[in-house]
C-alpha cells in the first residue's frame, strides 16, 4: 500500500505545482513509484510531464494520471494501491475537486509564502484539513536569503500548533527554470542549492518505512 499526498493551498501561486514536480522526481530518483495526479483544470503540471516526454523520449519514472471528469476519491484510493507514492497537484479556490482529494488523501502538504497575507489565506485549506484530521506539513516557500520574516512566520505557525517543516524552499530560479524543459531541479541542477533544498525537504517527508 502506497502513501498518497494532496498538496494543496487555495491561494494561487503559492508552489502547489512546483513542489509537485521537483518532489516527483526527487522521489523518482530513489527508486520509489510514483504517480501524479493533476486536478487543477489549468493542467501546469500535466504540461510539465509532456514537456519532460519531449526532453527525456519517456516518462523519467513518473506515471501522469490524467483524471477528466474526476469526482470521486476512489482514484485516489485505487493509484494508493498501484504506486509507492502519489502526489496530487490540486487548484486553488479550495474548489469541490480539491475538497474531496484532501479527504481523500493520506496526507496534506501546504506551500505557503512567507507573508503574513499568505498564512492568513491559508486558513481554510488548513481548516479543512485540520477537520478531516489529516496529518499535514507546511511548507515554507519562496524564503527572501536575508531577514526575520520567515523566522517571524515559523513562530506563528508553531504557535498556533501547526506542524511546519524544518526545510524550506529559497526563492530560487532554478525551480523554475528547470520545470521548463520538463525536468526537476536534482536532475537539471544536482549541484546547486535548489536540489540541496528538494533533497532535504524530501529527507523530512519521505513516506515512513521506504528508506532511499
Ligand atoms: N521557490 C521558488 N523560487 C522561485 N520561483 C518559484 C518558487 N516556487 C514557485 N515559484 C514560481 O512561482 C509561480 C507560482 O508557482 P506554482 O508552483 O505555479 O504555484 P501554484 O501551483 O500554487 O499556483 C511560478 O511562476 C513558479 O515558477
Ligand atoms: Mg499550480
Amino acid at each position: 500500500m502506497g502513501t498518497t499526498i494532496i498538496i494543496a493551498q487555495q491561494k494561487g501561486g503559492a508552489g502547489k505545482t512546483t513542489l509537485a514536480a521537483h518532489l516527483a522526481v526527487l522521489f523518482a530518483s530513489q527508486g520509489l513509484s510514483i504517480a501524479i495526479m493533476d486536478i487543477d483544470p489549468q493542467k501546469s503540471l500535466s504540461a510539465w510531464h509532456a514537456a519532460r516526454q519531449q526532453t527525456l523520449g519517456d516518462d523519467g519514472g513518473i506515471t501522469l494520471r490524467q483524471v477528466s471528469g474526476w469526482r470521486s476519491g476512489a482514484e485516489v484510493k485505487r493509484l494508493g494501491r498501484d504506486f509507492d507514492l502519489v502526489l496530487i497537484d490540486s487548484p486553488p479556490h479550495g474548489d469541490t475537486d480539491a475538497k474531496v482529494a484532501v479527504r481523500a488523501a493520506d496526507r496534506v502538504l501546504m506551500p505557503i509564502q512567507p507573508s503574513p497575507m499568505d498564512y492568513w489565506a491559508a486558513r481554510q485549506t488548513i481548516e479543512l484539513a485540520n477537520r478531516e484530521g489529516k496529518d499535514f506539513t507546511l511548507v515554507l516557500n519562496r524564503l527572501p536569503s536575508r531577514g526575520r520574516l520567515a523566522d517571524q512566520i515559523r513562530a506563528m505557525i508553531t504557535s498556533d500548533g501547526l506542524r511546519v517543516a524544518d526545510s524550506s524552499l529559497g526563492n530560487r530560479q532554478a525551480f523554475a527554470s528547470s520545470l521548463l524543459t520538463g525536468l526537476g531541479v536534482t536532475e537539471a541542477q544536482p549541484r546547486g542549492l535548489a536540489a540541496q533544498e528538494i533533497r532535504a525537504l524530501g529527507k523530512e517527508i519521505r513516506p515512513e518505512g521506504r528508506e532511499a
